[in-house]
């Protein structure tokens, strides 16, 4: 991909960029308030014993706690987006008092030319042996920057010997669809695709899902799943998984 198809890509990008900017700027406070009530909660339970936190898929941070992030010594933000560092800093006042110091990452430690690469990951945390990692949505993302269910399922299988030797946790797209006006903030454990046909079925309302790949990649019927109303008119079902590492365990 030349430097034009691929400023383009993360301008606009499949999975942010400047569309998702603008629907931060217009919904964060309104619309995004009670899904982003549950990711605080889950991320304030999960607060690993880590002084550093490794972000991927960071974004302005749209979605992230300020309190969260500045609980931690340093923060290592990923994302090839090139409008995501501004946004976030200003989002998150990243250089005001008590601030973490902050490094910013724009290369890509998930694909090369294309194609999952778990290698890239692994060696790239092998050198940051003591911070916790986040997947900030983006998982739920990489169906839709490569479809190869087969490499994602395999990328992530070799990604878990590593991520054992950390905390980690995930929130992450499992389902989308058009529409989406009532549904309660949080869906009951267990099987959803039944529940919102159901749901569509008895308002009387046409339902077209996107399965973003992660229901069997991150399994987690034990879990409620969080209704997120993106925009008015877009409605996205997310998951999360945690994994803290015994503090004792931990190098600071
Ligand atoms: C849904 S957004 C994440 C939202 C963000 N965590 C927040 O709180 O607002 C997904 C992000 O993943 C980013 N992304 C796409 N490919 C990536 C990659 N290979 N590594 C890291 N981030 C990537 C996109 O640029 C986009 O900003």
């Amino acid at each position: 991909m030349d430097e034009r198809s691929r400023f383009h890509v993360n301008f606009w990008g499949p999975t942010g960029g400047l569309l998702y900017h603008l629907k931060a700027w217009r919904y964060r406070k309104t619309l995004w308030s009670p899904f982003l009530k549950s990711v605080d909660a889950f991320l304030t339970t999960w607060r690993p014993p880590e002084t550093e936190l490794i972000i991927i898929g960071a974004s302005g941070g749209h979605t992230l706690p300020t309190n969260f992030l500045f609980d931690f010594d340093k923060l290592t933000l990923v994302d090839p987006d090139p409008m995501a560092k501004f946004i976030f800093q200003r989002v998150h006042g990243l250089h005001g008092k008590g601030s973490p110091e902050y490094q910013w990452h724009t290369s890509d430690f998930i694909f090369s030319n294309g194609s999952f690469k778990s290698r890239l990951l692994i060696d790239w945390l092998a050198e940051r042996p003591n911070a916790a990692l986040l997947f900030s949505n983006i998982l739920g993302q990489l169906p839709l920057i490569n479809d190869d269910e087969d490499a994602l399922v395999a990328w992530w299988a070799e990604l878990q010997p590593f991520l054992a030797q950390r905390s980690w946790a995930s929130y992450h797209d499992l389902f989308s669809f058009a529409g989406g006006q009532p549904l309660p903030s949080q869906l009951p454990p267990g099987p959803i695709a039944p529940l919102l046909i159901e749901w569509a079925g008895e308002k009387k309302l046409p339902l077209e899902i996107v399965d973003h790949g992660t229901s069997e990649l991150l399994p987690s019927s034990q879990n409620s799943a969080w209704v997120w109303l993106l925009t008015p008119r877009q409605t996205h079902i997310v998951g999360h998984q945690s994994y803290r590492r015994t503090p004792s365990l931990v190098k600071t």
